[in-house]
């Protein structure tokens, strides 16, 4: 038996390697990719994390070398967090000039700076001996307003060592509207603020809190969102593009690609993923154990953010996955492995 004639066959799009690279509907670029880092105080040589394998906090020599690396790849941005040898109750380095991330910050602004884009994690946690992402009130909650005023001294303290993309990631009410006001208020009006919008109360996070020695006991649902609700999301977005964002974000990636659709669909400004320290680690520890192919999962997930519409990613794998883009720009064509050309 036949298939009458005149069926319709998409698999005729499917038939050979050019032909699918032709009609992909998005691929990746080098330039979309954010290299996200760790700089701790203290070091001498670089720490591997166990939860995040290949990933490491660096001293700041070694930061810059990954760094040059990750540039020279053609990666889009680096988003460096610090992780401070002292921490207390207000986060005192977070804004201190001399502060870790604000020197590793000025040192690769001072190096790379006119050659990537350098973003600075806005946010208290790597910084409070509590762990949480603002300072707490009397009664051990996390106080909105109070934690407004040390994001915005943060704020000049990053835009100061030279940071160019600010990612406020700490979730409290308000923070773009106050941070922007300080910014413009010193001078700083080109200082781009990306707001971490949909920002969700996340198993996924595991790994990040040993990159950051994190010292939170509970957890951030006072302040996160909600797994449950997608529609809040829209509300975050209403409200971070109404105080004047300038990117907008939504984290975890693979698990809220829904709403990610959605933010990407109604947003008037660039839409941002950040592939998270517990998707990376599925797959690295999956793909050890022989379950699944490395690099096309890698690729795959990738590509799911993109579909779903997001501009760019930010993604511990950012210089690899760069790097062998830029390789297969260069060796190029009938590559059926090519990124994104499935
Ligand atoms: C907060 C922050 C977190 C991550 C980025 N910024 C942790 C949290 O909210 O608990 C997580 C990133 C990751 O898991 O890769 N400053």
């Amino acid at each position: 038996m036949s298939l009458v004639p005149g069926t319709v066959r998409p698999r005729r799009l499917r038939s050979t390697p050019a032909l699918r690279r032709l009609v992909s509907e998005v691929r990746l670029h080098p330039s979309e990719l954010i290299l996200p880092m760790f700089v701790k105080e203290g070091l001498s040589e670089p720490l591997p994390l166990g939860g995040m394998p290949g990933v490491a906090q660096h001293t700041l020599d070694s930061l810059l070398e990954a760094a040059r690396e990750a540039v020279a790849a053609g990666v889009g941005g680096l988003m460096l967090f610090g992780i401070p040898e002292h921490k207390d109750e207000i986060g005192s380095q977070a804004d201190d000039p001399e502060g870790i991330l604000n020197r590793a910050l000025s040192l690769l602004a001072r190096e790379l700076g006119d050659d990537t884009v350098i973003m600075a994690d806005l946010c208290l946690d790597e910084f409070t001996s509590h762990g949480h992402c603002g300072v707490l009130d009397q009664a051990g909650g996390v106080d909105n307003d109070a934690t407004l005023d040390r994001y915005a001294s943060m704020a000049l303290a990053q835009a100061r060592a030279g940071a160019e993309v600010l990612g406020l990631s700490g979730m409290m009410d308000g923070q773009v509207a106050y941070c922007r006001e300080a910014l413009d208020a010193a001078g700083f009006t080109d200082t781009v603020i990306m707001g971490y919008t949909a920002k969700y109360a996340s198993a996924f996070y595991g790994p990040f809190r040993e990159a950051v020695d994190s010292e939170l006991k509970g957890d951030r649902k006072t302040y996160q969102q909600d797994p449950a609700n997608g529609r809040e999301a829209l509300r975050e977005l209403g409200l971070d593009l109404a105080e004047g964002a300038d990117i907008v974000m939504v984290k975890p990636g693979l698990p809220y690609l829904d709403v990610l659709a959605e933010v990407a669909q109604e947003s008037i400004v660039p839409v941002w993923t950040y592939q998270v320290s517990g998707e990376y680690a599925m797959i690295e520890f999956a793909a050890a154990a022989g379950a699944i192919d490395r690099e096309k999962a890698i690729d795959e997930s990738l590509i799911a953010f993109k579909r779903a519409g997001s501009d760019a990613i930010l993604t511990y794998w950012a210089t690899e996955v760069a790097q062998r883009l830029q390789t297969e720009a260069a060796g190029h064509l009938s590559n059926s492995n090519a990124v994104g050309g499935r």
